[in-house]
């Protein structure tokens, strides 16, 4: 695999997706639930102040942070290599600092300075995540959190998707503006896994204080609702909490845990 390629096609893509604007997502029981492991990661870093995202892209994940807290209590910085994401989330988010970085390397920002940081869906699109570990444990200070969510490459229904996705007719692909598709495919991903990631965390020097994992078949609801939109039908709601509930007793089993959609860590210097 050509490496350059893979990360020339992704910062392109990012940087034409964020001209798109910004997307209006329907807050309803799909979308708390899709970002079930993201809010829980909040919760958990929101009494630190001084907080970095790493791969911020045009910002969306901050939109779910300050729904529920005040954006005077905290500074932020956000970084990515897509110019014009970070130029999109300084428009949406004057008051914080946003810098395009290249080489996993924040030279802006100094060492031991961060109370936090936090990384979410940004391995599965960049390489030598060693590099990117180090480079956020010398930007924090001692006891600093570091919050990561990825998409695991495990789980059968994600990889098949991938797979059969070039196949498809244009009517089906442009059902996807909002995924990552170049030239009608889906670039090449690099394949995370959960347990690498948490050896790799503890090599930079972290102390993993957490590792969970989030939906077995959620986001094939996802796909299906884009072509027939159950979460439009009343009754049909009450199923999902069910289906939730089914998903959480499924993934205390360790056959779950390696198929789940997502997982997430929870580190600290
Ligand atoms: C799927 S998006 C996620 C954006 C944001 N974290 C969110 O959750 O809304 C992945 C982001 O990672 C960025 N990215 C990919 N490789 C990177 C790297 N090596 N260093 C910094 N950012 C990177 C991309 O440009 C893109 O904005």
């Amino acid at each position: 695999m050509n490496k350059s390629n893979v990360i020339t096609d992704q910062e392109l893509f990012f940087n034409q997706n964020s001209l798109a604007g910004k997307k209006e997502f329907t807050k309803n029981i799909f979308y708390y639930y899709a970002n079930k492991e993201q809010i829980e990661g909040f919760n958990w870093i929101e009494d630190k102040k001084n907080i970095l995202e790493y791969g911020c892209g045009s910002g969306t994940s901050l939109d779910i942070f300050f729904e529920a807290r005040n954006l005077e209590e905290y500074f932020f910085y956000g970084v990515d290599i897509a110019e014009q994401a970070v130029k999109k989330a300084k428009e949406y988010y004057p008051g914080y600092t946003f810098y395009k970085i290249k080489d996993n390397k924040i030279p802006q920002i100094e060492d031991g300075t961060l109370d936090a940081a936090f990384m979410l869906h940004v391995l599965h699109h960049s390489f030598d995540h060693g590099d990117i570990f180090s480079e956020i444990y010398q930007k924090l200070k001692p006891g600093g959190k570091f919050f990561l969510s990825d998409l695991s490459s495990n789980n059968i229904f994600i990889r098949l998707g991938r797979n059969i996705f070039a196949l498809f007719p244009a009517f089906f692909k442009n059902k996807f503006p909002d995924d990552l598709v170049v030239d009608g495919k889906i670039p090449e991903k690099y394949p995370v896994d959960y347990q690498k990631v948490a050896m790799l965390l503890r090599d930079t020097g972290f102390e993993v204080q957490e590792i969970g994992h989030g939906h077995v078949f959620f986001f094939l609801f996802g796909w299906l609702d884009r072509f027939v939109p159950l979460t439009k039908v009343k009754h049909l709601t009450s199923i999902y909490p069910k289906i939730m509930k089914l998903e959480e007793r499924l993934l205390k089993h360790n056959l779950f845990k390696k198929q789940a959609e997502v997982f997430y860590i929870k580190s600290v210097k």
